[in-house]
């Protein structure tokens, strides 16, 4: 059977990866699950791993679950290397979240300077992980979905020689909304995605494998479409998007209406908290639920979470690769001439083929005018990011501040950069 570790396994979605196995247990059959936390993190580790014990005791099934705070021992002869850990803990998001909006920027987990910040934390981490990899078990694969998801998968493509897949449940997201603005099941509906992470449009989408593009672009335009549940649902301008003629996903409203979001986040912030802090209450009733010793399933109410059904892509993406499936996953990949505009080393978001070797990206070719500048700009901004973690440069950092298209100048950038250093003092050994 396969043995899995998972790095951050106290995470309030660890039930729903623990489903996402149980659920394919035919195809895949995992026999050993370590679910691995830090000191931090030892009460909801043990809350929510005793719940996965639950979940595997009521399917009926041979999996054993172990519970460690030994990292090594985890990834030693690992199949499948799974990371959903946060550097920090939400305290550490919260700041991300309120230093730009401090400065009049967006504050947010993944787009902007607090995805910057983050990033900062989490590369050193996950480096050291893919130390661990070569060492013990390096024909493993690397799952990731620790945010920023797109940056992080990258800084382990361009420094380690793990094999690596990076994912977000945006695409999944708009594949799942897009058949319930048509009314049909998932499995009918294609969609031929271009950009990086959280910067994803839909150039074309299929139904039956029917290009039913301009129909959908008018639905999209009257407001049909639906956001991720940490994203506010604010209407895109009719005009704007049949003149785009692609669908944007929902991080885009942070770079299409920026002056808006910025608004609904200064205002929401008063009246209720950033999105980490209103995500700090959700985790703690969460918890409370998973406490219950008669509980042994995934509660329903997992779902107010914006990462909802991300485990289940996991899952999916480690059944292809186990079974040499070659069938299309969107999945965070190295771009290997997949889009002609960007660096074959970098990574993107798309539709790829993946099997027990490797994951390649479908050809993309070259990008739409009225998108690629944009697409270029962050992917210049991640590049500078994944450096700057990578060395600790302050100048590298500075630079990845002040090209990114959320933070309005040099001035701004210098004073967030000089706070995210300051306030993430023990987190960033690098710098
Ligand atoms: P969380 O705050 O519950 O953190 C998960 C666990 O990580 C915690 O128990 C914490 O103690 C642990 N941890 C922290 N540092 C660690 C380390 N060095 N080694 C091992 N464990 C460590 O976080 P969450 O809300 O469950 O999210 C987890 C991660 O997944 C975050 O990075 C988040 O941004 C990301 N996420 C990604 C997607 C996606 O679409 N890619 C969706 C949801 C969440
Ligand atoms: C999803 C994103 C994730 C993000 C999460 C935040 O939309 O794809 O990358 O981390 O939502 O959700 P939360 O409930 O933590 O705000
Ligand atoms: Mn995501
Ligand atoms: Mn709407």
């Amino acid at each position: 059977g396969l043995k899995i570790a998972t790095i951050g396994g106290g995470s309030s979605y660890t039930p729903e990866l623990i489903e996402g196995f149980i659920n394919r247990y035919e195809e895949l059959p995992v026999k050993e699950i370590y679910l691995v936390d830090i000191e931090e993190g030892k009460e909801k580790l043990d809350i929510v791993g005793n719940l996965a014990k639950r979940m595997v005791k009521k399917a009926g099934l041979d999996i054993d679950i172990h519970l460690t705070l030994d990292r090594r021992e985890a990834i030693k002869d690992a199949d499948f290397v799974t990371t959903q850990f946060r550097v920090g803990q939400l305290d550490a998001r919260i700041r991300d979240e309120k230093i730009p909006l401090r400065y009049g920027s967006i504050g947010q987990e993944t787009t902007g300077a607090g995805g910057f910040a983050k990033a900062q934390r989490t590369i050193p981490v996950i480096l050291d992980i893919c130390k661990d990899i070569e060492e013990l078990s390096p024909n493993a694969w690397l799952i990731n979905f620790t945010n920023p998801s797109g940056i992080v998968t990258e800084a382990v493509v361009k420094h380690s020689n793990v094999k690596v897949a990076g994912l977000c449940n945006v695409p999944i997201g708009m594949v799942n909304d897009s058949a319930d603005m048509l009314g049909v099941t998932p499995d009918r509906v294609y969609i031929d995605f271009v950009g990086i992470n959280h910067l994803l449009w839909g150039r074309k989408i299929y139904l039956d494998g029917k290009d039913i593009t301009d129909n959908f672009i008018e639905e999209v335009a009257a407001g049909k479409s639906s956001t991720m549940k940490n994203i506010p649902d604010l209407d895109w301008d009719p005009d704007f998007i049949r003149s785009l003629g692609m669908f944007p996903c929902s991080y885009l409203r942070y770079y299409y209406l920026t002056d808006e979001m910025l608004k609904e986040e200064q205002e929401s912030a008063k009246l209720e908290g950033t999105r980490g802090e209103v995500v700090k209450k959700i985790e703690h009733e969460l918890f409370d639920l998973y406490k219950k010793p008669d509980l042994d399933i995934k509660p329903p109410q997992l779902a107010e979470r914006g990462g909802a059904h991300y485990s289940d892509a996991a899952c999916s993406l480690i059944n292809s690769i186990y079974n040499d499936k070659k069938d299309i996953q969107i999945v965070n990949v190295k771009n290997n001439g997949a889009i002609s505009d960007l660096p074959d080393n970098v990574v993107i978001e798309a539709n790829s083929i993946v099997g027990f070797k490797d994951i390649k990206p479908i050809n993309i070719g070259s990008i739409p005018t009225r998108i690629k500048g944009l697409i270029q700009v962050v992917k210049a901004y991640e590049e500078l990011t994944i450096e700057a973690a990578v060395t600790g440069d302050y100048d590298t950092a500075l630079q990845a501040l002040s090209v990114h298209p959320l933070i309005p100048s040099v001035t701004v950038a210098k004073k967030i950069l000089n706070d995210i250093i300051k306030e993430n003092k023990e987190y960033l050994p690098q710098y």
